[in-house]
C-alpha cells in the first residue's frame, strides 16, 4: 500500500479528463494536479519550451512526493516523456502509448486519423508509433491549434466551435477512416462537435480511460495502490483565472477538492 498522491499534469484544463477518468476508476487515490495555465497552450511552443516547462512541474510534483507522474499531454507526451523517464526516480507515464494501442485495436479498416496540436503532429509520434505496431495501418493526421483555446474558455458547442471543426476536419471526411484518436488532452471536451463533424460511424479514441488502466496496471504491479478511505483531486494551477474557475466548474466540480495558484516557475 502507498498513500502518496499521483501527480498529473497538462498545459491547463485538459488534463483533468484524465485526472477524472483516473479518480473513477482509482477512487482512492489522491491526485496532485499541475495546470500551466499561464504559459498555455503548449502546442505551438518549441521543444526546447515544452521540455523545459515539463521538467520544472515534473520536479515540483517528485517535491510533493507523488509515487507516480502522469504527463497529462500529449504535447509534452511527445516531446519531453523520452527525456524525463532518463531523469527521474519514479514511474511516469504518458498519454499517447495508450491511446495508441486502444485505436490499433479496435480499427477494422486499418485506417487512423489523429487530431493533435501542432507539436503534436509535427513531432510525427503518433505516425511512428502506429506504424510500429502495424506497418499496414494508413494514419491521415490533422493539426488543429483553435481546439485548445475554444476549450479553455469553454466553448464545446455551438456554431463558432463547430464552424472550426467541420474546417479541420474535411479532409480526414474524406479519408475513410474507421477510428480517430483525439490526439490532444482538452479535445474530448469537444467530443460531440467533433463527432458531429464526421460519419456517426466513426469511433473517436479518448486516451484518458486507456491510460487510467493503464496506471492501475502499473499501481498494482509495483504494490503502489492507496488504501485511503476516499481519494481527492488538489488542483495547482500557474496562472489562476475566472475562466478556469468557470470550466472547471462546468465539467468538473464534483471531483475538485481545491484549487490553489502555484508560484514557483
Ligand atoms: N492538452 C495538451 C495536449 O494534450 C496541451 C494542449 C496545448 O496546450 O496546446 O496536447
Amino acid at each position: 500500500m502507498d498513500n502518496r498522491p499521483i501527480g498529473i499534469f497538462d498545459s491547463g484544463v485538459g488534463g483533468l479528463t484524465v485526472a477524472n477518468a483516473i479518480n473513477k476508476l482509482l477512487p482512492n487515490e489522491t491526485i496532485c494536479y499541475v495546470g500551466d495555465t499561464a504559459r498555455v497552450p503548449y502546442g505551438n511552443k518549441s521543444k526546447m519550451s515544452i521540455l523545459k516547462f515539463s521538467k520544472q512541474i515534473t520536479n515540483w510534483l517528485i517535491k510533493q512526493n507523488c509515487k507516480v507522474i502522469i504527463i497529462a499531454c500529449n504535447t509534452a507526451s511527445s516531446l519531453a516523456l523520452d527525456t524525463l523517464k532518463l531523469k527521474v526516480s519514479v514511474p511516469i507515464l504518458g498519454v499517447i502509448d495508450p491511446g495508441v494501442k486502444w485505436a490499433v485495436s479496435i480499427t477494422k479498416k486499418n485506417r487512423i486519423g489523429v487530431l493533435g496540436t501542432r507539436a503534436t503532429i509535427n513531432s510525427n509520434v503518433y505516425h511512428k508509433k502506429i506504424k510500429e505496431e502495424n506497418e499496414k495501418i494508413h494514419v491521415f493526421e490533422k493539426a488543429c491549434p483553435l481546439f485548445v483555446p475554444l476549450v479553455e474558455e469553454g466553448f464545446i458547442d455551438g456554431e463558432i466551435p463547430s464552424l472550426i471543426s467541420n474546417y479541420y476536419l474535411k479532409e480526414l471526411k474524406m479519408a475513410h477512416i474507421d477510428t480517430l484518436i483525439l490526439g490532444c488532452t482538452h479535445y474530448p471536451l469537444l467530443k460531440q462537435t467533433i463527432s458531429d463533424s464526421l460519419y456517426p460511424s466513426i469511433k473517436l479514441v479518448d486516451s484518458s480511460l486507456a491510460t487510467s488502466k493503464e496506471l492501475k496496471s502499473l499501481l498494482e504491479k509495483e504494490t503502489l495502490i492507496s488504501n485511503n478511505e476516499k481519494g481527492k483531486i488538489n488542483c495547482y494551477v500557474t496562472d489562476y483565472t475566472e475562466t478556469f474557475e468557470n470550466v472547471v466548474n462546468r465539467f468538473f466540480k464534483y471531483n475538485i477538492n481545491s484549487i490553489k495558484r502555484l508560484d514557483v516557475f
